[in-house]
């Protein structure tokens, strides 16, 4: 199989629903980390370890993974926890478990999920689970049903998370401002931009021999040879293009919405990542596409700023995501659930 086959095949191998009729325990529980694994996550970083028992799923954060440039309290990293916590409880259902989470973020920095028996549930947040993509390209500005938007804002609602979701052209355009502030801050960090090529993957044979990462196409970008992209990252990189792709892609965008976490604690970080994906499910079943514009969210002062203009007023906007209706893009791939379970 030549590299474009390969990938092709990982694709189809990980975006999708168990093959077989599961029934032996261990099975269905490795069977929850595969589902977990599919959330979204931060640089598709893939944050995560999983320690199985009979009857509960310990979630731990791989620190080996962590962006301290982009991400220095690691707040996207637990959201991406709470992010993988929210598709196991729907997998659970669909195997006719109840999942009861328990967070301890003092000593063991785990979140606990202990399983008992329950009817089973196919929801349709769980049939979503394999379609759900992070879609950074530019959608078609049609407007989403209101009685869908409610929806949207009620599947999103969680304990100390405070949601904003706006389809009011003048939140867009303000938004839109802060993203190209926060972004032209952030490219012309030499830090930021290191750090951010190390997960960059510029073609198949990189995206399939890492498994994680951010794969050029799936990020709407063309595939380049590695060295050439590394090139290009470092000397050939226009600002002024990237912000006005971020331009066309917010305009073309039918809403908004921010997710902030109350009082700031890692706890919240996780409830925030879960109601993130409850969001991104919802939004997939409804066929619409959603992507993050974080850029405001990890510049602290435009942070702040972007946290007034939302009148947050305890804690701080953790997640910046636009949606609206548009194509797909190639997907991204994930690490052997081999590799997290330990
Ligand atoms: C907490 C968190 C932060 C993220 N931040 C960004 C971001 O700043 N920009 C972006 O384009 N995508 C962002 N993403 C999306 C991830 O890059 C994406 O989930 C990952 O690459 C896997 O791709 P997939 O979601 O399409 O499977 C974020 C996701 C999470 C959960």
């Amino acid at each position: 199989m030549n590299s474009d086959q390969t990938y092709n095949h990982l694709v189809l191998d990980t975006w999708r629903h168990s093959r077989d009729k599961i029934d032996n325990r261990q099975d269905i529980m490795r069977e929850l980390v595969r589902y977990a694994t599919l959330a979204a996550n931060s640089h598709n970083t893939q944050p995560w370890r999983f320690k199985i028992t009979s009857d509960c799923i310990t979630i731990l954060p791989d620190f080996t993974r962590e962006c301290p440039v982009v991400d220095p309290n690691n707040h996207h990293l637990f959201a991406s926890l709470g992010c993988a916590t929210e598709n196991m409880l729907l997998a659970a259902e669909a195997y006719g478990l109840k999942g009861h989470v328990s967070i301890d973020m003092k000593k063991s920095n785990s979140i606990f999920i202990n399983f008992e028996p329950y009817p089973v549930s196919k929801s349709i947040l769980f049939q979503a689970i394999i379609n759900r993509q992070c879609t950074r390209t530019l959608y078609n500005n049609k407007p989403v049903p209101i009685e869908q938007l409610k929806t949207l804002e009620n599947i999103s609602q969680s304990n100390n998370v405070s949601i904003f979701l706006s389809t009011d052209q003048k939140d867009l355009k303000n938004i839109l401002e802060y993203v190209i502030e926060a972004n032209t801050f952030q490219m012309k960090d030499k830090a930021f931009v290191k750090k951010l090529k190390e997960w960059l993957r510029f073609n198949t044979s990189s995206a399939i021999s890492h498994r994680d990462g951010l794969f050029s196409a799936a990020t709407g970008n063309q595939t380049l040879p590695t060295w050439i992209g590394n090139a290009f990252f470092t000397y050939g990189y226009n600002i002024k293009k990237e912000n006005n792709k971020y331009i066309d892609h917010i305009k073309s965008s039918s809403g908004v919405i921010a997710f902030s976490s109350q009082n700031n604690t890692k706890e919240n970080w996780i409830n925030t990542g879960r109601s993130y994906q409850r969001f991104a499910l919802q939004a997939t079943a409804f066929g619409l596409k959603h992507a993050f514009i974080n850029q405001p969210v990890e510049v602290p002062k435009i942070q702040t700023q972007l946290g007034n203009y939302l009148n947050i007023e305890k804690g701080q906007i953790s997640l910046l995501v636009r949606f609206g209706y548009g194509p797909k893009l190639p997907r991204s791939l994930r690490r052997s659930i081999d590799h997290v379970i330990i």
